[in-house]
């Protein structure tokens, strides 16, 4: 079994898109400059937050980054407004998830759709679906580069994704089974109402689990030679942290995972920043 080692191919291409920043600001005397409104002090939060922030400066973009109170949805909105109009500003996000009772769908769609780093615009998911896209949500992103990055075909392969979110499952299910170079997989979509997921994961040739449940699957559910990818990263009580997939046993199973911590976390933020290089490049097509 080999490891899908996603830190060293972000750090790769971290390299190659610090060295893209640096010759962005000689060509067009500005620099990317990338959003992130977060609220609420959930701890966890805060920790990718820091993150996204930690890595965005060191490929060289300009961080903007706003912490926001979590009983006023209208400060938000505009919080929002203000970076849709921020000259500086060429791409950001609104860490999810928001406060329970917010309403996620009203907010995302007043981002800007030429500044939404993370692809959640409506406007972006249709793009998904219409097959029509330079920019896919991060995670997805990251998930179909490290795919691609150690030659594991997709096209005409079943691929059982686990979890419907708008952040992971349902973006990746879009684009795996889209009509170009990046889909032509044969996609099936397990949710928490799936009546019986087993059967349809021991079929999977690539298994891509979202559903954040420590352990939910083990290595004897899984065909021999077939691809884990764990988007799962659970806090367990003691700050460890553990994927989706059960790693005991996984070895003599797979012929290729991604460890939790190190796989596909460190993939999404790399993604979030080549987002913000190609909003940025969009906008300044012609002014190169
Ligand atoms: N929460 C978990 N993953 C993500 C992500 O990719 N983007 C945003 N905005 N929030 C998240």
């Amino acid at each position: 079994m080999i490891l899908l080692d996603g830190k060293r191919l972000a750090g790769i291409l971290s390299d190659e898109m610090a060295r893209q920043v640096a010759q962005l600001r000689q060509s067009t005397g500005q620099v990317p400059g990338l959003g992130i409104l977060r609220v609420g002090d959930d701890p966890a939060g805060a920790v990718y937050v820091e993150n996204k922030i930690k890595q965005a400066k060191r490929i060289g973009l300009n961080v903007f980054s706003r912490a926001l109170p979590d009983n006023d949805e209208q400060a938000l909105v505009r919080a929002i407004e203000s970076f849709n109009r921020h000259p500086d500003i060429h791409g950001f996000i609104v860490q999810l998830p928001l406060p329970a009772g917010w309403n996620t769908n009203g907010l995302l769609e007043k981002i800007d759709p030429s500044k939404d780093a993370d692809g959640f615009h409506p406007l972006n998911l249709g793009r998904l679906l219409a097959d029509d896209f330079d920019l896919m949500p991060a995670t997805p992103a990251g998930i179909v580069e490290l795919l691609r990055y150690y030659d594991i075909p997709v096209a005409g392969k079943h691929v059982v994704i686990a979890g419907r979110s708008r952040i992971v499952g349902r973006p990746l299910a879009a684009v795996l089974a889209g009509r170009h170079p990046l889909g032509n997989a044969t996609v099936t979509l397990l949710h928490s109402r799936t009546e019986n997921p087993g059967q349809y994961i021991r079929e999977a040739d690539i298994f891509v689990s979202a559903v954040g449940i420590p352990h939910r699957w083990k290595a004897g559910m899984f065909k021999s030679g077939a691809v884990a990818v764990d988007v799962g990263i659970n806090a367990l009580p003691g700050g460890k942290l553990a994927g989706d997939i059960d790693p005991q046993g996984l070895e003599k199973m797979l012929s290729a995972y991604t460890p939790v911590p190190g796989g596909v976390g460190p993939m999404t933020v790399a993604m979030l920043l080549r987002n913000t290089l190609r909003l940025f490049e969009r906008k300044m097509k012609g002014k190169i």
